[in-house]
């Protein structure tokens, strides 16, 4: 059953801020690739995020640092050929914006000529206010991202819980504000505590996707390939595994070696 309180043929940034004005939850996951994004569309889901971690699942980097922009085009345009109703949001990759206002407009360009993707995503408050109000300014729409930013994670040590101290709550909450005053038709918050987003949600009209954020906030993203349980090393508090598929396809390939090698696999039926 659908809990939908108004169906929408395809999502828009517009779609986002009236789900929020109406009391509707918005549900986003990430996806890389076309096979991916084809499922996830059809699930429903109302927006996939082409997020830069796609450096950790898709490239096995340490970091979401490494990942270029090419390479962030590459898997945004995969996504892109396989959807039909959610709205695509793609990350800027570090480096491409962080700065230079000019450079910022110029990446985002890139992504959206290139991929034909819907939205882009940018990691900071006030210090990249002048990069997200160019980009805006060019008609492409933004969503912001506070809380745990991971393209800052050399600065801050650790992926822990962001702002437990006033002072940086204080700072967060400004950093919203902001976001909304100049424009941003959204902002995901990452790894805070959950009365605080409540409060951020609360104070903004812009809708707020929260990933260990709690339930307070108008919607919820998490890593595709974390949620099916394709990933086994990472375990946050945060995270609900919807499947266990690394062990179902070890158990697959782990019987297609044993079909092979005991010319099981193909029988007569499987051969010309
Ligand atoms: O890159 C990503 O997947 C993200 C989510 C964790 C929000 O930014």
């Amino acid at each position: 059953m659908s809990t939908a309180k108004k169906e929408y043929k395809r999502i828009t940034t517009k779609s986002l801020v009236e789900m929020k004005r109406n009391g509707e939850k918005i549900a986003m996951l990430t996806a890389y690739d076309y096979t991916m994004a084809k499922i996830v569309d059809h699930a429903g889901i109302d927006v996939i995020l082409v997020g830069d971690s796609a450096s950790n699942v898709m490239a096995g980097h340490e970091t979401t640092l490494p990942i270029t922009l090419d390479q962030m085009i590459y898997h945004a345009s995969s996504v892109i050929r396989a959807i039909d109703r959610c709205l695509v949001l793609v990350d800027l990759p570090f480096g491409t914006y962080q700065g230079n206002s000019r450079k910022a407009l110029e990446s985002a360009i890139r992504i959206m000529k290139e991929s034909g993707a819907h939205a882009v995503k940018l990691e900071g408050g006030e210090e990249i206010a002048e990069s997200i109000s160019r980009i805006l300014t060019a008609g492409i729409p933004v969503m912001g991202h506070l809380g745990l930013t991971p393209q800052s994670i050399y600065k801050f040590g650790t992926y822990t819980v962001r702002a437990k101290k006033e002072a940086e709550a204080k700072q967060l909450k400004k950093d919203a504000i902001l976001l909304e005053k100049l424009g941003c038709f959204g902002i995901v918050l990452e790894k805070v505590p959950a009365k605080l987003a409540k409060e951020i949600a609360e104070s903004i009209r812009i809708p707020v996707i929260g990933i260990g954020a709690g339930s307070g906030v108008d919607g919820q993203v998490l890593v595709t390939h974390d949620m099916l349980g394709m990933t086994h090393e990472f375990n946050p508090r945060f995270l609900r595994r919807y499947l266990d598929l690394y062990t179902e396809m070890n158990g697959a390939f782990k019987q297609y070696i044993e079909d092979v090698k005991s010319v099981d696999f193909p029988n007569e039926k499987e051969q010309y």
